[in-house]
């Protein structure tokens, strides 16, 4: 399944009265993200021999979802800034209220999209549930949760706990939901969609460390996102040695987790040590 032309199949067209908002939510989709939580999600429904629903658009709603995360984070209230993937951010080049209104526009569109698919499924008791781990994993106790206490406490020097926490929720929550939302979609049993939960929260926190490395590695005549923002991040708490091997042992943590379930992860299992040594 080809992830870039199935997106496109669910993305509203720029026309109409909603031209705009359309143009403002396509600009920010198809902007070479890495797709990761689709293909993760894609990755634990093969892993059940795709067996039931078609997760695409699961996977649509999911990186839908994580984009409109990704342009609110970026407006001048939230991290203020100006360039994502290379690129002019929403609000830099739409501005700050088209950013506010395509980010809206994206969590609209991603539960419109995973909401169709219950009237004709095959399993809709499947399709209800994951419905419901996507809405769960995405709102006021996950990720959007973890960005408001990231927000709220920017500036201020968080525990270690506290720091876990916040990854868990901010970042970790839709990684975990993907792989969750394909193993349901397959028919995998509750046990096993439970360990995927934990797996994904695993691998959720070994990708924000490895992302916190990334931003605080920019040049130093042109400070990193985290820095400007006196975010506490795993770096500036432990060190760049640290959270290299915290990454690598969140990640290996994750595939121990994965040999306890009832089929065969190895896929998956190389795509979560590949993330973990990702340099973008
Ligand atoms: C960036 O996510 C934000 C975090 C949650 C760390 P990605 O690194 O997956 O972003 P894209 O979609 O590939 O740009
Ligand atoms: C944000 O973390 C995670 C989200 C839920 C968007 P960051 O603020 O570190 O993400 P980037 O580095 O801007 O992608
Ligand atoms: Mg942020
Ligand atoms: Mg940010
Ligand atoms: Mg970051």
């Amino acid at each position: 399944m080809e992830i870039e032309t199935m997106l496109r199949a669910y993305m509203p067209e720029s026309e109409g009265m909603q031209a705009e908002l359309a143009e403002a939510m396509r600009y920010s989709v198809f902007t070479g993200g890495k797709r990761i939580r689709p293909r993760l999600m894609l990755l634990a429904w093969e892993m059940y021999g795709g067996q039931g629903e078609n997760p695409a658009p699961f996977m649509a709603a999911m990186e839908m979802l994580h984009t409109y995360s990704l342009v609110h984070d970026d407006l001048p209230a939230l991290d203020g800034d100006t360039v994502r993937r290379g690129r002019e951010t929403t609000w830099r080049k739409y501005g700050e209220c088209m950013g506010i209104l395509a980010g809206d526009g994206l969590l609209h569109h991603a539960f419109e999209t995973a909401a169709a698919c219950l009237a004709h499924a095959e399993y809709p008791e499947r399709a209800g549930r994951a419905l419901h781990v996507l809405a769960q994993k995405s709102g006021v106790s996950g990720m959007l949760g973890g960005q408001a206490f990231d927000t709220a406490h920017s500036g201020d020097a968080l525990t270690a706990d506290e720091l876990l926490g916040l990854y868990e929720k901010k970042t970790a929550a839709l990684i975990s939901a993907s792989l969750m939302i394909g193993a349901i979609l397959a028919g995998a049993d509750e046990g096993d969609v439970t360990i995927l939960e934990q797996a994904g929260i695993r691998v959720g926190i070994a990708f924000q460390i490895r992302d916190d490395m990334i931003d605080s590695a920019e040049a130093p005549e042109t400070p990193g996102s985290d820095a400007r923002n006196r975010k506490t991040t795993y770096v500036s708490l432990f060190g760049m040695q640290a959270a290299e091997e915290a990454a690598l042992r969140y990640s290996e943590e994750a595939i121990a987790l994965l040999r306890g379930l009832s089929a065969d992860s190895a896929p998956l299992q190389q795509m979560i040590r590949r993330m973990a040594v990702r340099r973008q």
